[in-house]
């Protein structure tokens, strides 16, 4: 290895460096993000805008404006940071007041995640019925220094997003805090380094540990620059500190204290006013009236102890682990981003959304992403709780995202193109996720499961009706009477179509989500991947009145229970308990979902409403009404149903 030139003091960990002794690059990828739901906003009030705003493509591109005024939508981002924050720096490098980050700490454990079914909520607690669910891997294969290299890529593209007078709050422990706090040197530069807080995060006491006991968070604060944004903030004065205004006269209650610093004016204007008194030792400093209700109250330090964490009862615990409290992110928001809607903050690792949430609250721009599907959906569900929540927009980088993913793993031309090699890895890798064997020779057939062939959809466009005909019409020539289809994306309606036409021909069709987790490395390496069928929904669209519809739900159908894991299974009562959230877009173009009415379960409101409120169209004529479920794994099945009013 070549000789790595070290001028100053730094981090240093295997894989930092190339082998040349360069600096390995941070990728900065960019990919077109792609608009896959709008929340809280009607497609009449988008339309109005669209002069101004961005348009209703698919593909976000970037063209809306600063304000809510000219057509800023806060955006949840699905996907990984690290492509997302790649993409974003097109329009946002130098624009972000507050990143706050509380990535995975590398301590070798699975989180989780826990999720009530059904009805009955409390009930349903007591009688365990909660879904273990894989929330987020926390492993980052070869432990620290994969990790190190994670967050390096990670901070460095935060720095090119960051404002000038912004800062970046990053949430650890003991563990990586003096790994990070050298990193964050390196890429702000040790300047810009503002502070460490230490927030005691928790007070229990484990008897037998043979050390001091940790209870502490560490949250290191860098800034892009030394002119960076800092709104001072007061907590209330505590009782206890109340108590020293133990005087009072006319105007309220005070107590002396000694007088500073003031100018020769402003002691003579107190002077009128009897707030000063002088002591009878002429070398004693004078002393003046200190007003309870002119104080401000108390500035925060480093050190916090008055954050309580969250815990099962508390209002804002959606049952996400690691959870953040709103009061945490409320001080750090108040303190380092512009007041109301011209401050702009982010969080790149959201988990459930507390930064979103704080910032929606304060009146923020924000910008969140996550790559968890859980992760998302609770974010979704939590924003959508706070009253008069301005509008949002949920993005992934769809297809791009995926493309990139498999010409990083499995090899690609100088053009983009994946060579066959690379295609035929790809399709054993997702065969053996799946459990199945490749086959060779055939033309729409990939491999084998048991008695059932598998056919493996393409990562860069959905599966389509031809498709899946090509693959039922080559099993029936083989008389084999099972195929599951794997797939991304499919094609709109589908399953209506496909699984009654198979079954004429003899072929049992099974149609099955590839999950987003298989791009995750060790997601994949552990085979922690989950194949989930796709669902299917019952619905009737009513017309209570003329120019309007409802719709009512009245099945959602999982076709294969078996499939589904049997801890889950043993608790749903009846086919709506599957149902987590579902929404209607009341006039769907084919394009982005445009939430018009929604209904959800939260953690205390267990009850679902089975039919939508009533639609009213301006004018007469026929429309396309999209209901999207997503279930209680996460998964998202959207159905279109045709309506004339
Ligand atoms: C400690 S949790 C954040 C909790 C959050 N502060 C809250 O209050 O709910 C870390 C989150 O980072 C997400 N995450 C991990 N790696 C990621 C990546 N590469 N891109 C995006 N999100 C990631 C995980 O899915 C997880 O939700």
């Amino acid at each position: 290895m070549a000789k790595i030139d070290i001028t100053r003091t730094e981090l240093v960990w295997p894989g930092k460096y190339n082998e040349d002794g360069t600096l390995k690059e941070v990728p900065r990828v960019s990919l077109p993000f792609q608009v896959i739901e709008t929340v809280n906003e009607s497609r009449a009030t988008r339309e109005a805008q669209k002069a101004t705003s961005l348009g209703l493509f698919d593909v976000y591109e970037g063209k809306e404006g600063d304000t809510f005024e000219a057509g800023w939508r806060n955006k949840l981002i699905w996907g990984d940071n690290l492509l997302v924050m790649g993409s974003l720096l097109e329009k946002f490098a130098g624009k972000i007041d507050l990143i706050y980050i509380d990535p995975p700490f590398a301590t070798g454990a699975d989180f989780s995640f826990t999720a009530p079914i059904g009805d009955s909520g409390e009930e349903v607690f007591k009688q365990q019925s909660l879904i273990e669910e894989k929330a987020y891997r926390d492993t980052w294969g070869s432990g620290l220094e994969s990790y190190l290299q994670m967050m390096w890529s990670r901070l460095v593209l935060i720095r090119d997003l960051l404002s000038d007078s912004g800062s970046v709050y990053v949430h650890c422990d003991a563990r990586v805090s003096s790994h990070l706090r050298l990193m964050l040197d390196n890429i702000l530069g040790r300047e810009n380094f503002m502070c460490q807080i230490i927030w005691k995060r928790s007070s229990i006491r484990k008897a037998s540990a043979k050390k001091w006991l940790s209870v502490d968070d560490v949250i290191l604060v860098g800034t892009r620059t030394p002119s960076y944004l800092y709104n001072v903030i007061y907590l209330p004065f505590s009782q206890e500190y109340k108590k020293r205004f133990n005087q009072r006269d006319d105007t309220g209650w005070f107590y002396w204290i000694d007088i500073g610093t003031y100018s020769s004016e402003r002691l003579e204007s107190l002077k009128a006013q009897g707030r000063v008194r002088f002591p009878d030792n002429p070398a004693a400093h004078p002393r003046i009236k200190h007003y309870l209700h002119e104080a401000k109250g108390v500035q925060p330090d480093n050190v916090w102890t008055d954050i309580i964490p969250i815990n099962s009862q508390a209002k804002e615990d959606t049952g996400y682990d690691t959870q953040k409290p709103e009061s945490l992110l409320e001080r750090i928001i108040r303190a380092s981003s512009t007041e109301g809607s011209l401050g702009l903050v982010a969080d790149f690792f959201c988990g459930s959304g507390t930064t979103l949430a704080v910032a929606e609250k304060l009146g923020r721009r924000w910008i969140g992403c996550d790559l968890g599907r859980w992760a998302i959906h609770v974010t979704r569900k939590r924003l959508l709780g706070i009253e008069n929540c301005k509008p949002f927009e949920v993005l992934n980088l769809g297809r791009y995202e995926r493309q990139y993913w498999q010409g990083v793993t499995f090899g690609e031309t100088k053009d983009k193109s994946l060579t066959e090699q690379a295609l035929y890895e790809y399709l054993a890798f997702i065969l053996k996720l799946y459990g199945a064997q490749p086959v060779a020779g055939m033309a729409h057939l990939h491999g084998k499961k048991g008695k059932a062939m598998v056919h493996i959809g393409a990562v860069d466009a959905p599966v389509t009706i031809a498709e899946i005909d090509a693959a039922v019409d080559e099993c029936a020539k083989l008389k084999q009477g099972e195929l599951h289809v794997l797939g991304w994306e499919w094609e709109m309606g589908l399953y209506d179509l496909m699984v009654e036409a198979a079954k004429k021909k003899g072929v049992k069709l099974l149609l099955l989500q590839i999950p987003r987790e298989v791009m995750e490395q060790q997601a994949a390496a552990k085979g922690d991947v989950r194949f989930f069928e796709l669902a299917y929904l019952e619905a009737k669209i009513k017309q209570p009145k003329k120019l309007t519809a409802q719709v009512v739900l009245e099945d959602f159908v999982i076709p294969n229970t078996e499939l589904i894991p049997q801890d889950v299974g043993g608790k749903v009562k009846k086919w709506s308990d599957y149902i987590d959230y579902w929404a209607v877009d009341w006039d769907f173009r084919s394009d982005t979902f445009m939430q018009g009415w929604v209904a959800y379960r939260t953690r205390k409101e267990r009850k679902l409403p089975l039919a939508s409120g009533p639609h009213a169209y301006e004018k007469p004529g026929k429309y396309r009404v999209l209901v999207k479920v997503i279930d209680i794994f996460g998964n998202d099945t959207s159905q279109a149903f045709d309506v004339t009013v």
